[in-house]
């Protein structure tokens, strides 16, 4: 089934066509420039932003595809969570699009959506756990198959992204600064006693990053010239860091991939019978990431499910591909859907 898929949950808004699971063309027009000056996403701007690129990200995408606008047999939409304006403004162009055309629609969890989308680079493995890192939940799930996604353990406070936005923010890093800290800190050994790793004593699965954005906090005050002159400093060509900057970048990766592995190993240990493990949004295209759970994965014989980089951040592949397996199991909406801001829609 030729599927449409639409994200405008935030500051991305994507678009891309998947058809029996391949992915035939995407587009993305990001917004993270014109919120970068205000230090985070303006929830006005991002609305307004959406409303004027989608359109013209459609006739785009069909051009690339090569594909006829008739072609496309359903419309798939991020439903949430994520920003009420923005996601309304991709629900509106959604059900008027699944209405004129007289095609089906789905609306989208955008969190199962960002772990399933390793579907367009792997065979999809189930029982599995799985491990959502974004700018605004950090979530474990164990997953039966698409369509039967757990919540086993979350965050009490800020997310891992957040917690790598909320630093590089002490540092007078642009936003998104998690980025940057993983560019930095690369080619550095970490301290692994520079940050405390939050919220491990205990026997659950559920994840705490405030005390070490604070521990962060504290430090920089005692070193003020971490903090750059100007937001833009580490983007000037040539930038290097400082021993005591790139120790600090470094280590504080380190301490989050390291925080993400004990809770996902722990899971691994409650669920012995599964086979694969999902890793996925913003902060799992963080290279220290990346390597501790392909480590993970190896030492305990499980399938890694990582997609590539561009596919962690959010993306409308993501979107397209979980939109065609909801549509493939009977799973479509009425065009009374509604947008679910927060909590699991
Ligand atoms: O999944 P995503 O694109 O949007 C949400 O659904 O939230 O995640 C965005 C988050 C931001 O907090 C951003 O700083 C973080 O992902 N991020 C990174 C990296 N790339 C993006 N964090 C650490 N290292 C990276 N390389
Ligand atoms: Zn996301």
């Amino acid at each position: 089934m030729l599927c449409l898929g639409i994200e405008s949950s935030c500051d991305e808004t994507a678009m891309a066509l998947v058809r029996d699971g391949v992915l035939l063309g995407e587009r993305i027009a990001s917004q993270v420039d014109m919120h970068a000056v205000f230090g985070g996403v303006v929830p006005e701007l991002a609305s307004r932003e959406h409303l004027r690129w989608l359109y013209p990200l459609l006739d785009e995408l069909l051009q690339e595809a090569g594909l006829a606008v008739s072609a496309i047999e359903c419309v798939a939409v991020s439903r949430g969570p994520g920003l009420l304006g923005s996601l309304l403004v991709g629900l509106g162009f959604a059900k008027g699009f699944a209405y004129g055309r007289g095609i089906p629609l789905v609306g989208v969890n955008h969190l199962p959506a960002h772990l399933l989308v390793a579907g367009l680079e792997h065979k999809l493995v189930f029982p599995a756990i799985g491990l959502l890192v974004s700018g605004g939940h950090t979530h474990l799930y164990h997953m039966r198959s698409p369509v039967e996604v757990e919540l086993i353990g979350r965050t009490l406070d800020d997310a891992a992204g957040e917690a790598f936005d909320k630093v590089a923010k002490l540092l007078n890093f642009p936003y998104p600064g998690g980025k940057h800290i993983d560019r930095l800190g690369k080619g550095t050994p970490p301290d692994h006693n520079l940050f405390p790793r939050p919220y491990l004593h205990n026997d659950n699965l559920d994840f705490s990053f405030s005390g070490l954005k604070t521990a962060v906090l504290q430090y920089v005050h005692k070193h003020a010239e971490l903090v750059m002159p100007s937001m833009d400093a580490v983007l000037q060509p040539g930038f290097e860091p400082s021993t005591a900057m790139a120790c600090l970048c470094s280590s504080f990766n380190w301490t989050v991939a390291e925080t993400l592995r004990v809770k996902t190993e722990r899971a691994l240990d409650r669920y012995p019978d599964v086979r694969g493990l999902y890793v996925a949004g913003g902060a799992a295209a963080n290279s220290v990431v990346r390597k501790v759970m392909e480590d993970v994965a190896a030492r305990r014989n499980k399938t890694l499910l990582l997609p590539s980089p561009s596919l962690c951040t959010d993306n409308g592949a993501m979107i397209a591909f979980y939109g065609e397996i909801l549509a493939n199991a009977g799973l479509f909406h009425g065009l009374d859907l509604e947008a679910v801001p927060r909590g699991k829609p």
